[in-house]
């Protein structure tokens, strides 16, 4: 294992030169050998960084590692909003969720972010496992501490797939679509998953974490072998890497956005969105509940974001969690 100190003298060498740098006058410079020097290149690639290295013209810096930062992301913030008004930046966590339910029940304020550059134990929904590699995704989950009845709280797992949607949309061009009630899709493949976690009284919440994954820049290889639902990320859809503190600024102002409104104007608009962005309004899905499976024409979602569900006999069916596939 190489000190970090022996890798940031040599990535020193190699910001400060404006192209190659022989293997010889890096160990020259460093006093080092040049298998040393070798070393600590596999080091840093492995750290992220992108060292071409030529036999005849030793080694170039062309890429550094997209890391996160929490100042980069509230850098991109809009000033004065809620979200956002404390970003916490961990190496790695087990589950961004697990961290900011321990902050907020130490009091964090609303609209604190925790991200972690790579989750050793990410939760998905249904006791799942979300797949959390360094370097690539975001993974992120807010405190926030609604006014309203625990019954009414899964509305911000509406909202918060509203706003994964419009950050894709506005960060990429791409336009994702939600699959009941938490899925954010291209094409056929899931590239990002909500998972809201609540601390409740029977009758008033005292705060929700919106727990949110998305797959920015995760190469094929990357993803489990054994996924339930096929996944891809931005970057595959795309063709380049798209960096991550740019997309959680916009990410995080959406959700500021989409919040606020929701403050004032309550869970109307935001169904309204949800609804644009869901294409399966009424088509034929089906909908395992448990042990059962439901099909008929998707009707929509109730007040609470319960799916509706017109069942053969003609009667709606409320459906309050369960996985869903367009027929
Ligand atoms: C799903 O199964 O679709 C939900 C996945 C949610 C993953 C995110 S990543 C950030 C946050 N921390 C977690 O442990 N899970 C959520």
């Amino acid at each position: 294992m190489l000190s970090r100190l022996a890798q940031s003298d040599l990535l020193r060498q190699l910001e400060q030169a404006d192209s190659f740098v022989s293997g010889e006058q890096l160990s020259g410079r460093l006093g080092v050998s040049r298998t040393a020097v070798w070393k600590r290149i596999v080091a840093l690639r492995a750290a992220g960084y992108g060292i071409e290295a030529l036999p005849s013209r030793g080694y170039r810096l062309v890429r550094r590692p997209d890391r996160l930062a929490a100042e980069q992301i509230v850098a991109g913030l809009p000033p004065g909003g809620l979200v956002g008004q404390r970003v916490v930046c961990l190496d790695e966590t087990g589950s961004t969720n697990v961290e900011a339910f321990r902050l907020a029940e130490g009091g964090a304020v609303e609209g604190t972010v925790v991200l972690a550059d790579r989750q050793t134990a990410g939760k998905g929904r249904l006791g799942r496992r979300w797949a959390s590699p360094g370097g690539v995704n975001l993974y992120l989950s807010l405190v926030l501490r609604p006014t309203v009845p625990p019954y009414e709280a899964p509305q911000l797992t509406f909202l918060s797939a509203v706003a994964v949607a419009r950050a894709i949309e506005v960060e990429t061009g791409l336009r994702p679509v939600i699959k009941w009630p938490n899925d954010l899709l291209l094409g056929r493949c899931k590239v990002a998953g909500l998972l809201n976690e609540m601390s409740a009284e029977t009758d008033r919440v005292n705060f929700v974490i919106l727990g949110i994954g998305v797959n920015v820049n995760m190469t094929r290889e990357q993803f489990p072998e054994d996924l339930r639902t096929p996944a891809t990320s931005l970057a595959l859809e795309l063709g380049r890497q798209v960096g991550r503190n740019r997309f959680a600024a916009t990410l995080l102002a959406a959700l500021d956005g989409e919040y606020s409104r929701f403050r004032v104007d309550g869970f109307a608009p935001v169904r309204d969105d949800w609804s644009r962005y869901c294409n399966a309004f009424g088509r034929q899905v089906t909908v395992a509940v448990g042990r059962q499976t439901l099909q008929g024409p998707f009707a929509g979602i109730d007040h609470d974001g319960a799916l509706l569900l017109r069942l053969p006999d003609g009667r709606l069916e409320r459906i309050l969690s369960g996985d869903v596939s367009v027929v």
